[in-house]
């Protein structure tokens, strides 16, 4: 817990969102300094921006604040982000939306219906692993694996090949050391390669023949793109979805009383997920750099500028939600920002979703009892906030 003022507060301190607690400090910023200067740290200096409204202000207007320069901090000396101008969330318009509609095919209602039965046999297995395994981590063994399985189906990774991309993306963004951590995300990266060199040879109905085969604004995108985009898709799609899924189960373990309501009046399953989105809001912030003179609130802000979004300040903000301290799987209306918002609303949201409620439902359905056997232990970033792992043990009905 922090005991520090909360003016005085540095919000690149990992600690903060490992073992303090952000949301005294977030309620300060908003009620005594909305668009507040932090000073370079080891971080250069920004804007921070923590209220509903403001942070939904500057997500409207994608031109005056840009993408293409980032969309989190990075330490000073680290240099431009490599997909910068290059990958669908890290592009402007009009040619993020070129590259966004070469994608979007996948993630439509349809499409994201038409693998709900494959998600929930998948689920089922993750689970009667869990269940003979005995003991198990809840963030690995069962949130992470999911999105995984989603992901590699939309990218048209083989199902053979999956366990593997399965155990280099846990290394790669596990709690290792940060050597076997870079060593397992060039070896993702290899893979990818590979797999796009075969969908050059073969294309086949999946994003990375997309990638591969479509045009951006009259062109062929790079190979370099294509791999960044790649390792975005990979990363978007499993690392919120992870850390959602299990802070929403740790939070129910907190409060059985929420998970045995939701068992028995599943009409609330829609307005728990949305609930989970806005408690966890596990993208902690987004940034973008400001293009031409613009005032925010009283602050005058000029191009260069970078603006720092904070979500899980936005989704606490008492001037939109009504007793947002408290967490309610009836709350209704839930319009939080955990999916960002405008231009680059998160293209994974229906799966997102999706994904979600089968987890729930067959946690629900058919397991007899899951109980947190030791402590769970936080994530240190201040990019993804939630858990490292939740270790728990999961009897068969
Ligand atoms: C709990 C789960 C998730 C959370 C909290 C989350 C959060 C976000 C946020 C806040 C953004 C906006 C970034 C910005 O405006 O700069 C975003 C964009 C994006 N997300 Fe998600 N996401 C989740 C799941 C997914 C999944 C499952 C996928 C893919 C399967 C995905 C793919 C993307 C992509 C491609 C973008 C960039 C869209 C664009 O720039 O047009 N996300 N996500």
């Amino acid at each position: 817990m922090t005991l520090l003022a909360p003016e005085t507060v540095n919000l690149v301190d990992p600690e903060l969102y490992a073992t303090g607690d952000p949301y005294p400090v977030f309620r300060w910023m908003r009620d005594n300094d909305p668009v507040r200067w932090h000073g370079a740290t080891e971080y250069p200096g920004f804007w921070s921006v923590t209220r509903y409204d403001d942070i939904r202000t500057v997500y409207g207007d994608a031109r005056v604040f840009s993408s293409a320069q980032g969309i989190l901090l990075r330490p000073q000396g680290h240099g431009q982000d490599p997909g910068g101008g290059r990958t669908l969330a890290l592009t402007d318009p009009p040619h993020h939306k070129a590259l966004r509609t070469l994608v979007a095919d996948w993630f439509t209602t349809r499409s994201v219906r038409a693998l709900e039965d494959a998600m929930r046999e998948a689920v089922r297995a993750v689970l009667a692993r869990a269940v003979a395994l005995g003991e198990c981590d809840f963030v690995t063994d069962i949130a992470a694996r999911l999105p995984l399985y989603v992901i590699c189906r939309l990218m048209g990774v083989p199902e053979h090949e999956q366990e593997m991309l399965f155990s280099l993306t846990s290394q790669a963004f596990g709690a290792g050391e940060p050597e076997t951590r870079s060593i397992a995300h060039q070896q993702i990266m290899a893979y990818f390669v590979e797999l796009m060199y075969r969908r050059m040879d073969e294309p086949a109905d999946d994003l990375v023949s997309a990638l591969v085969n479509g045009e951006v604004d009259g062109e062929m995108l790079t190979e370099e793109d294509i791999l960044l985009n790649c390792d975005n898709l990979l990363v978007g799609g499993t690392e919120n979805v992870r850390l959602a899924v299990a802070g929403g189960m740790q939070t129910f373990l907190d409060r059985p009383a929420d998970w045995e309501r939701l068992r028995s009046d599943r009409s609330l399953m829609p307005t728990a997920v949305e609930e989970v989105l806005r408690w966890t809001s596990t993208a902690t912030h987004i940034m973008r750099t400001v293009t031409e003179p613009v005032m925010l609130r009283e602050r005058q802000l000029e191009p260069g500028d970078r603006v720092v979004m904070w979500t899980p300040s936005a989704n606490r903000d008492e001037r939109y939600f009504e007793n947002p301290d408290a967490f309610d799987i009836a709350r209704r209306p839930n319009r939080h920002l955990a999916l960002g918002a405008g231009e680059h609303f998160c293209l994974g949201a229906m799966m997102t979703r999706t994904e979600m409620r089968i987890l729930f439902t067959e946690l629900l359905d058919s397991v007899h009892s899951i109980e947190q056997t030791g402590p769970a232990v936080p994530l240190r970033s201040i990019v993804v906030n939630g858990l490292e792992s939740l270790p728990v043990r999961i009897t068969a009905k």
